[in-house]
């Protein structure tokens, strides 16, 4: 098919875009332009999303069959989308499990769990969903709706649970202490980019998906004192745990905390069941460790380990967690 990817050189997007070559579809992407590159005989068309009626005109002239959208955000960009796609195939719509928020009443959560987002990115991505369904129903608009939960890869740093932030990765390289939420035994679901892109290229020109909202997820869950134990042993050394109320991590202003606060530091355990029973070809497979080590050796070979050295909040952090530990042992 003549596909579209809107995104298409981000982290889950590039290899999206690298199997949708693969199995033979012919692929553009729409982008402004400001990353790259691309395999070659990708086709691209620069150009910004929020630019509508440009955006609009552009994809219409095109007339591709299907579109995968990456950046859909709000219920504005759904309107857009479903214009610039009128005549379509299939659109899959890219969601996130933060619709759900994190006030659960089963795990695993299901699709069909009541939707409470807590963040703005939740609530703003509910309203685009709500916008695509409704196209569904009303006019059959063939669009699917996939929602990933943690889905990374070698254009990030390596994750942690109490930030958005990588310096961690040097204190362990160092030997030094670091810092997890609590007792770092949230549970958590993480899915290397490789593997998310067969649940989108598959998912295209499949009847069934049509109408269909998918969680996309591994089905085995850790803590995140298991994901940094098993980076440690990517990493080749193995350091401290300690561990921090959230309100104190809050309270310290840790550095892009907010994920912690918003996400990891809750349970989240989702049910990937309907996706693996309608898009068999969605099959994670790697282990934690070697997704791990597939971004950990980006990180090295594009020199992109923060020096922690030059970072001193955690040092404090952990400082006064431990006056705090002792006073209380005392
Ligand atoms: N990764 C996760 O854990 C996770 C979890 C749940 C949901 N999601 C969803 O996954 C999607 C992100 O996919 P991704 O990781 O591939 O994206 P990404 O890494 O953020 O990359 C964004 C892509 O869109 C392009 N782009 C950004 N703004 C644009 C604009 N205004 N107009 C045109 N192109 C634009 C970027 O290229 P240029 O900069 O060149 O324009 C790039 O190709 C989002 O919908 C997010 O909600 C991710």
């Amino acid at each position: 098919m003549r596909v579209c990817v809107v995104g298409g050189t981000g982290n889950i997007s590039t290899p999206i875009v690298k199997l949708l070559q693969e199995v033979g579809h012919e692929v553009t992407v729409f982008n402004r332009g400001q990353r790259g590159p691309l395999p070659a005989g990708v086709k691209v068309i620069t150009g910004d999303r929020k630019q509508r009626a440009v955006f609009e005109a552009a994809m219409q002239a095109q007339h591709f069959e299907a579109a995968i959208d990456m950046i859909c955000f709000d219920a504005e960009d759904a309107r857009s989308t479903v214009r610039a796609f009128a005549g379509a195939r299939h659109v899959v719509h890219c969601s996130t499990v933060c619709t759900y928020g994190v006030q659960y009443d089963w795990f695993p959560v299901t699709e069909d769990h009541p939707l409470r987002p807590i963040s703005d990115y939740g609530r703003n991505k509910v309203a685009a969903d709500r916008v695509f369904m409704e196209a569904f129903y009303r006019d059959g608009f063939p669009v699917t709706i996939i929602k990933p939960t943690t889905t990374f890869g070698p254009q990030w740093s390596l994750l942690r649970q109490i930030a958005w932030e990588a310096s961690w990765v040097d204190r362990v390289r160092k030997g030094k202490p670091i810092a997890v939420c609590g007792d770092g035994r949230a549970l958590h679901q993480w899915l290397l980019v490789d593997e998310a892109a067969p649940a989108f290229v598959f998912t295209l020109g499949r009847e069934r998906c049509l109408g269909q909202i998918y969680n996309m997820m591994k089905s085995e869950s850790g803590t995140w004192a298991d994901y940094h134990r098993t980076a440690m042993q990517v990493i080749g050394r193995e350091v401290e745990l300690v561990g921090v109320p959230l309100d104190t991590l809050l309270a310290a202003k840790v550095p892009n905390v907010e994920i912690c606060r918003d996400i990891f530091s809750h349970n989240s355990i989702y049910s990937p069941a309907r996706l693996l029973r309608d898009v068999p070809e969605f099959r994670p497979r790697l282990s934690l460790e070697a997704s791990i080590a597939r971004v950990y050796e980006a990180m090295c070979r594009e020199q992109r380990v923060p020096d922690s050295d030059l970072e001193t909040w955690e040092d404090r952090l952990i400082a006064a967690q431990r006056r705090v530990g002792a006073q209380t042992l005392a």
